[in-house]
Formats: structure tokens, C-alpha cells, sequence
């Protein structure tokens, strides 16, 4: 029998909840980081915590509702905790953080820290202190430079946070506000960072940034690099065999980028290009500075760079002013450009954006467009995943399946692949051959040309 280690009761433990998109999956991992550094392991659930962290989005819903009833639940815990005598805290980071401030504290007493999504760096400061803190500045140093190393990535498949806020103003959107102004990282550190995940096993990497193709990253040779130069780059960084970048705005799709779909063979064929709506009134209403024809046009231009790419994209239906026309141009978009996913949207109104003042759509019109639209994606996803039956795909093999002996890695596409593989294989491309297409996912089986290749290896 293995001795037991000494109990570590001085060690502290971290429970962190994120909501929302990638990039809070990103700062997430970042805040573990830091907190590491504080002192902090991580707790498997709340009730195992010293202290709880929520990372919060505020990009649709009923967000800080969702934040106040969650913190109730936590209060219970921390009375709990604090009635045997246990340290335990509260903080609300992301979004809602920053969007809510002091009125987090005001109202929810549990809530010890406050703190948005560019100054979480100062997490250990805060904690400190002591006190019930709100920080929500945008601080004049940057967070990417008071982060430490990324010691905790195991994973594969890896974010990496290249360019954060946008100055694009959709109307309904609430990110210039909550992340501030367009940041591009510089692009040396991005390259350090990359270098770094490749030599901890991350075999694929995604780009992450709320208009990440607004890229314009300093350089060491002085001069701004786009995208296209960046990906370029990261193409050589040792280990990594597979790239992505999310969220892209369609007028920031620049030639080079495109160009970039057709020459580089680690970026995947694979474009979340949100669109948000076919109509070009709609559009215009909206402030994305595109119409219909712009966004058919580019569509085209990146098939011919690269014939095979699969797009994706968001739509918002209901939008103010949305009438039965302006809903069907969206549909006969939809029919016309053809996704292989999508994710679409009520739209729902954010306190200080334009949109939330203009007249709003009734509720029982948005449930019934959603559903139509929804319905339309999911034919269309069907359709993309049941072609690849009888293919063989390439896949990035990343952990476990839920039986035991198979393994789930992802195609070029994205798309979920199970397969029977042994477990070192872990973190290998291997190719698959696609025999059976579920609603999400895709199975197979290891290509026969592997076996093959491998025995005469
Ligand atoms: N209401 C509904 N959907 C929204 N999105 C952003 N803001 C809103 C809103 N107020 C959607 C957009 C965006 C995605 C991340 O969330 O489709 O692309
Ligand atoms: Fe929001 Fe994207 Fe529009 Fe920027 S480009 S305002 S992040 S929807």
C-alpha cells in the first residue's frame, strides 16, 4: 500500500466557474495560473474551495441574473464554511465584473471581489488586501505582461489569446464596452507563448480574439503584423501541427488572410465567419459595415483559396426592426451559402448599447424565426457531417472516449471523431475511416494504410 501523504491543511484551493465564450475559457486557465502562483491548487467543487471564482459573460441572456442567483447559492456554502471556522471568498471576474461593478457588491454581500477581464493579473493584490474590492480599470500595463508561464496546459489542443476588445460598435453588442478598445499582443510573445505550449505536448492551437482578424500585433522588425504573418509564423513553431483563429469579422477577412487559407497547410479548413443576418436593412441597422453581397462574394473568394473549407457562423434573429422579409433573407442566405454549423440567437438587449433602444421585436415572432433557423442549420450540419461517411478524415487524437479503448479527437473540420486507439496515442494525427455519423459526432475506424505504415516503420 502506497503511504499516504501528510495532510496539506495550509493549502489553498480554487473553484472557478466560467461561463460563455472561448476567451473566458482562456482567462479562466490564465487566472488558475496566477492563483497558483498565490498559493492555489484547484477544488473539484465549490464545497472543497477557499475561494470561488466566477468568470462571467454578459454577451447575451439574462447574464447578471443568472451571476446573482448563482452567488446565492454560494452564500449558503460560505456560511457554511465560515461557521467551522474556514476562510471562504467570492469573486465575480469577466464581464458582468466589469459591465456591474460596485453594483455586485451592493446587492449580493457575499461577493468579496470584483474584478473585469483586464486586471485579473492583480487577483493575488485584491486578496491581499483583504477587504470587499471592485476592480474594473482598464489599466495602463497590459495583464499578458504580469501573467506567469502557462504551467497548467495539458491539454492538446490549446487557446492562446492574440488580440482582445473590438472598436467595431455592432449595435447589439456589448464587447466594446465590457473588453474596451481592439488590442493586438505583440507578436513576439505570442510566438514565445506558442513555443511554449508546443513544448508541453499542445499539438494545436487556436487563436483567440473578439475580432481576431483585426490582428495588428507590434513585431520585432518594427513593423505591425497582420494575421496572415502571424499564422504564418506560428507555422514553425515546433510540436504544433494544427492551427484556428475565432472570432472573425467579415470586413477584416483581408486578402492575405484569405491567401493564408490556400498556403498554409497547418490552418485548418475550417472559418467561424459570423454573418449575423441576410438583410441588408438589418445589417446596416446593426453597423457591421457589410451587406449581403460583400459577405457572398467573400464566401466565394475563400472557396476557391481553399475548396474545402467548412464555414460556420452566428446569427442574431429578431433584431429591432426584423421584419417577416428581412427574417427571409436570412433564411435564403443560409440556403445559398450553405454551413456546416451555426449558432443562432434571440436577440436580447444590452442597457447602454443602441440597439436596446430601438423598438423591439415581440418574443413569440423571435421563438418562431429561431426555430425555423434553427431547424434549417441543423439540415445543413447533417447534411456536411453525413458526406463524410466513407472518407478518411485526419484526426487530432485528445483524450479519452466514454468507452473504454477508444479515444475522441477532432477532424480538420472540428467535427467530434470516436475511434478505437490505444491511449499513448494521445496527441497523434491519425487518419480514420468514417463508417457511422451520429447527431454531433462522427465514429471510425484507424485506416488500414496506418497499420500498414506503422508496421513498416
Ligand atoms: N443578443 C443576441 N445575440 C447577441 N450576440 C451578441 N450580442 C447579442 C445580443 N445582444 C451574438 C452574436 C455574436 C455572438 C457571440 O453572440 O451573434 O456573434
Ligand atoms: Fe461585438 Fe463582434 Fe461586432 Fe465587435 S465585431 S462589436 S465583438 S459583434
Amino acid at each position: 500500500m502506497k503511504a499516504s501523504a501528510p495532510l496539506k491543511n495550509e493549502a489553498r484551493r480554487v473553484f472557478i466557474k466560467t461561463y460563455g465564450c472561448q476567451m473566458n475559457v482562456y482567462d479562466s486557465d490564465r487566472m488558475a495560473d496566477v492563483l497558483a502562483r498565490a498559493g492555489y491548487g484547484a477544488a473539484e467543487r465549490p464545497e472543497d474551495a477557499d475561494l470561488v471564482l466566477l468568470n462571467t459573460c454578459h454577451i447575451r441572456e439574462k447574464a447578471a441574473e443568472k451571476v446573482f442567483s448563482d452567488v446565492g447559492r454560494l452564500r449558503v456554502i460560505k456560511e457554511q464554511a465560515r461557521s467551522e471556522g474556514r476562510d471562504f471568498r467570492i469573486v465575480v471576474a469577466g464581464c458582468v465584473a466589469q459591465a456591474e461593478g460596485h453594483e455586485i457588491l451592493r446587492r449580493a454581500h457575499a461577493v468579496d471581489i470584483v474584478v473585469g477581464p483586464q486586471s485579473y493579473h492583480r487577483l493575488p493584490e485584491l486578496l491581499a488586501s483583504g477587504g470587499r474590492v471592485v476592480e474594473t480599470d482598464f489599466p495602463p500595463e497590459s495583464k499578458f505582461d504580469h501573467l506567469p508561464a502557462r504551467a497548467g496546459v495539458r491539454q492538446v489542443s490549446a487557446f492562446l489569446t492574440v488580440q482582445e476588445g473590438c472598436d467595431r460598435f455592432c449595435t447589439f453588442c456589448v464587447v466594446p464596452y465590457t473588453r474596451g478598445a481592439e488590442f493586438s499582443r505583440p507578436a513576439e510573445k505570442i510566438l514565445r507563448e506558442a513555443e511554449a505550449l508546443g513544448a508541453r505536448g499542445v499539438k494545436e492551437i487556436t487563436l483567440l480574439g473578439q475580432n481576431v482578424n483585426a490582428y495588428h500585433g507590434a513585431s520585432a522588425d518594427g513593423a505591425a503584423w497582420p494575421l496572415a504573418k502571424l499564422l504564418e509564423r506560428l507555422s514553425d513553431v515546433a510540436g504544433v501541427e494544427r492551427l484556428r483563429y475565432v472570432t472573425s469579422h467579415p470586413r477584416d477577412m483581408s486578402d492575405d488572410l484569405i491567401a493564408a487559407h490556400r498556403d498554409l497547410p497547418k490552418l485548418m479548413p475550417y472559418l467561424h465567419l459570423p454573418v449575423q443576418s441576410g438583410s441588408d436593412r438589418v445589417l446596416a441597422a446593426m453597423n457591421r459595415k457589410h451587406d449581403r453581397g460583400f459577405y457572398r462574394d467573400l464566401v466565394e473568394r475563400l472557396r476557391r483559396a481553399r475548396p474545402d473549407l467548412a464555414l460556420t457562423s452566428d446569427f442574431i434573429v429578431g433584431f429591432p426592426g426584423e421584419s417577416d422579409a428581412d427574417f427571409e433573407d436570412t433564411v435564403s442566405l443560409v440556403e445559398a451559402v450553405g454551413y456546416a454549423a451555426a449558432y443562432s440567437f434571440k436577440y436580447s438587449p444590452r442597457a447602454g448599447t443602441p440597439a436596446a433602444e430601438m423598438p423591439q421585436v415581440s418574443e413569440p415572432v423571435k421563438t418562431e424565426r429561431l426555430a425555423r433557423l434553427q431547424a434549417l442549420i441543423l439540415d445543413q450540419q447533417t447534411a456536411f457531417n453525413a458526406a463524410m461517411r466513407g472518407l478518411t478524415v485526419d484526426v487530432l487524437l485528445e483524450k479519452p472516449g466514454r468507452r473504454p479503448g477508444q479515444l475522441v479527437g477532432r477532424s480538420p473540420w472540428l467535427q467530434a471523431v470516436h475511434v478505437d486507439a490505444p491511449a499513448a496515442w494521445i496527441g497523434r494525427v491519425a487518419p480514420v475511416s468514417i463508417d457511422a455519423i451520429g447527431s454531433n459526432t462522427l465514429s471510425g475506424t484507424l485506416s488500414e494504410a496506418h497499420f500498414r505504415e506503422r508496421a513498416i516503420a
